[in-house]
């Protein structure tokens, strides 16, 4: 155990834990001598009056303390010290029995993990289709995702503004059981390039009324934007998502004709993703949760729109 700064600490923390032990002994000795040991007649049971009277004649003496009651303090200090013997108290003194909170810890997680494996062995045999219909992994998937997902993603999935609502089954990176797996596993980066200053404001306004122009009906002075729009589309949009905007999964690009919008679909919000582009993070989750508990994870997901 090498958690002091110096040396110094060590002998402080054993010489205050010690001397703390002997002191309690030193104490309870002087409170264990009865009045007959310091030289009153033999038999004599009383201790000498301390000057306090109630109610003309109740006195208080100075009796020692009863046996039993002070036998439970030797009994605590012999618990203290063969404590400090087997367990780590002393400085860095590591304890006979070598125990330490972290072996404690990877001991009971191996206990742990052990317990749960026949489960999740279970699981690993099931298709994601099924482990997202099976109660007793919906059960875990849902424990997973309050710890790992919900901060994000909302606890019941239903996402927020930038992080993606995974229940109305309309997919960024695909909806498949395996690039669900994928999306936990490998994480996703999202890269929307920023156009505004390719194509200026004006250029941004007519994008996006365009953009707007798929997913709603448009007249007037937005559809003659939205018209100007269009063949910038063609030309630097329609690469990742598509010639009709409905988006490109392996990009992570999403559908543009439906009314669902990840950063928003007002002008305002549509005109800000052009401008200054998007990069939504998923992050990987290959290094924090097994490969068992990403599948769980995988069907819970899955189970939420199917
Ligand atoms: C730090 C925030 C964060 C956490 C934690 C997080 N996610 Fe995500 N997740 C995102 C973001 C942001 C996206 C969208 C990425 C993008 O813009 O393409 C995403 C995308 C996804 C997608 C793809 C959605 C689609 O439409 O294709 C799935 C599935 C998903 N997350 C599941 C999970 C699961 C399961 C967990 C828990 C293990 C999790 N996420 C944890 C932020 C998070
Ligand atoms: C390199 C590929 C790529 C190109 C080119 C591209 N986009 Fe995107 N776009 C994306 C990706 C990926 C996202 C998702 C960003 C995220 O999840 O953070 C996105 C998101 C969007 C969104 C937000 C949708 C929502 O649900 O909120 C809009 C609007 C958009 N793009 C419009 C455009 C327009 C207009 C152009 C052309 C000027 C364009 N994109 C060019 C990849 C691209």
């Amino acid at each position: 155990m090498s958690d002091f700064f110096s040396v110094f600490w060590k002998f402080w923390i054993t010489t205050l834990t010690l001397g703390g032990i002997a002191f309690c002994l030193v104490l309870l000795i002087n409170m264990s001598k009865r009045p007959s040991d310091s030289g009153h007649a033999a038999g004599e049971q009383t201790g000498e009056p301390m000057g306090h009277v109630w109610d003309e004649d109740l006195q208080e003496l100075n009796n020692p303390l009863p046996t039993w009651w002070l036998r439970l303090f030797y009994i605590s200090i012999i618990f203290g010290l063969g404590y400090l013997v087997l367990y780590p108290g002393l400085g860095s003194y590591a304890g006979y029995l070598n125990w330490t909170s972290r072996g404690a810890y990877v001991q009971e997680k191996q206990s742990a993990d052990l317990e749960i494996k026949p489960i999740f062995d279970r699981f690993a045999q099931m298709d994601i289709t099924e482990i997202a219909k099976d109660p007793e992994a919906r059960l875990i998937g849902q424990r997973l995702f309050i710890n790992h997902c919900a901060q994000c993603h909302g606890s019941d999935g239903g996402g927020q503004r930038g992080y993606p609502n995974l229940k109305d089954n309309d997919w960024l990176w695909g909806g498949e059981p395996a690039s669900i797996e994928q999306t936990i596993r490998e994480g996703r980066q999202a890269q929307m390039p920023a156009w505004g200053t390719v194509y200026g404001e004006e250029g941004v306004k007519q994008l996006a009324h365009y953009v707007l122009s798929l997913s709603r009906p448009v007249n007037g002075d937005d559809a003659a934007l939205a018209a100007k729009g269009a063949p910038l589309f063609a030309t630097t949009c329609a690469a990742c998502h598509g010639a009709e905007g409905k988006g490109n999964p392996v990009m992570g690009a999403p559908n543009l004709t439906d009314h669902i919008w990840l950063y928003g679909g007002a002008e305002k919000e549509v005109m800000e993703t052009i401008r200054h582009g998007r990069h939504g993070v998923m992050p990987a989750h290959k290094d924090r949760l097994s490969s068992a508990h990403i599948r769980v994870l995988a069907g819970y997901v899955y189970g939420f729109s199917h």
